[in-house]
């Protein structure tokens, strides 16, 4: 697994696809073709420096791996520093600072397979469903898709005209139903939100699905993966859109002459530096109050680009939406979560 890299990209296109959404297209050079190829429902983190503040947000890609330039697409949102910069400041031409794709949700096509594939999307929950629903429909032509698309109205809905474009291509085979929440729909059943109830009931009229996706804020996330597995469905995968802060460490001070809580030693690139953590704070913003320049991106547990391995001391997580159980069993951690619980612990960014 190559470690995450930020190279700096040019801006090619720019499209506002609501009144609170921009699609951005970023030009890859030659030479970084290989470190940005991705699969479908992968993402970027981009960076900025916003009011003197050094700050990253992950975004969904909504291309498909075969499509010329990156894509992804920014929904506004209320009191998101980032998001309302990327509505409003970057102009084509502009350069931004783009990490090497990351995110284990998706699915890779598979040419000769004949699958059955529903997703469940709300909001912005919609574009790495986009890049999947592309890759898979061009690249396994006996496979058949149903998204179902939870939006407040029609006017709020994102790629509505990429959507209906892909349906027409793919006639036979995708079928697109919106459920909307704000606005009356003839067919009671698409009214509402995409809630485990509703899901139930739609899911039971689908032929035998093999896999299903679930893209949307934590209500979903909690609700839908378990009426999904519990109707049969093998392959259930999930992404979570908004990140659950409660408990996440926040950066801690230390008071000139006080003790640390604990020392960390950081193993990154071939180095090694020894950095204090006060008490409750976690060790990524520890390392990057000490002025350390580690990988991290949503710092809420989902992204996984903090992945580090405690190699000595002991450490406890806060959440984790994305180490697997046997990364877990092998020592690694999420360093975004992750508090000291012995007075030293070794933490190795370089295992992977
Ligand atoms: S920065 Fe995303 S899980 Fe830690």
């Amino acid at each position: 697994m190559a470690r995450p890299r930020f190279h700096t990209l040019r801006v090619t296109a720019l499209r506002h696809d609501t009144a609170d959404a921009v699609v951005l297209t970023f030009e890859v050079p030659d030479a970084l073709k290989p470190a940005y190829r991705f699969t479908p429902g992968q993402y970027l983190t981009l960076r900025a420096e916003i009011d003197g503040q050094d700050m990253r947000r992950s975004y969904s890609l909504c291309s498909a791996p075969d499509e010329p330039g990156l894509q992804v697409a920014i929904k506004r949102v209320e009191g998101g520093v980032f998001s309302t910069w990327a509505n409003a400041v970057p102009r084509v031409g502009d350069t931004l600072s783009v990490m090497t794709p990351e995110g284990r949700f998706g699915l890779t096509p598979d040419a000769e397979a004949g699958r059955c594939f529903a997703a469940f999307a709300a909001g912005s929950g919609i574009t790495p469903v986009l890049s999947l629903m592309k890759a898979l429909l061009a690249g396994e032509p006996g496979s058949r898709f149903f998204l179902f698309n939870g939006n407040r109205s029609t006017d709020s809905i994102m790629f509505r005209s990429e959507i209906e474009d892909l349906k027409d291509r793919y006639l036979s085979r995708l079928s697109v139903f919106h459920v909307l929440s704000r606005e009356e729909q003839d067919i009671p059943m698409l009214n509402g939100h995409l809630d485990a109830d509703k899901v139930r009931r739609l899911a039971a009229m689908l032929p035998p699905v093999d896999h299903a996706f679930v893209c949307g804020p934590q209500p979903m996330i909690e609700g839908l993966p378990a009426v999904l597995t519990e109707i049969g469905i093998p392959h259930v995968h999930v992404e979570r859109f908004t990140p659950s802060v409660d408990g996440r460490p926040r950066p801690v001070a230390i008071a000139a002459g006080a003790k640390p809580a604990a020392i960390a030693t950081i193993i990154h690139e071939g180095s090694r530096v020894e950095i204090p953590v006060a008490e409750g704070e976690a060790i990524i913003d520890a390392a990057l109050r000490a002025g350390r320049n580690l990988p991290f991106s949503c710092k809420g547990g989902m992204c996984c680009t903090c992945r580090a391995k405690v190699v000595e001391g002991k450490v406890e997580m806060a959440v984790n939406y994305s180490l697997e159980p046997w990364e877990l069993a092998a020592g690694f951690v999420l360093t975004c979560q992750s508090r000291p619980v012995t007075e030293r612990v070794v933490v190795d960014f370089d295992q992977v």
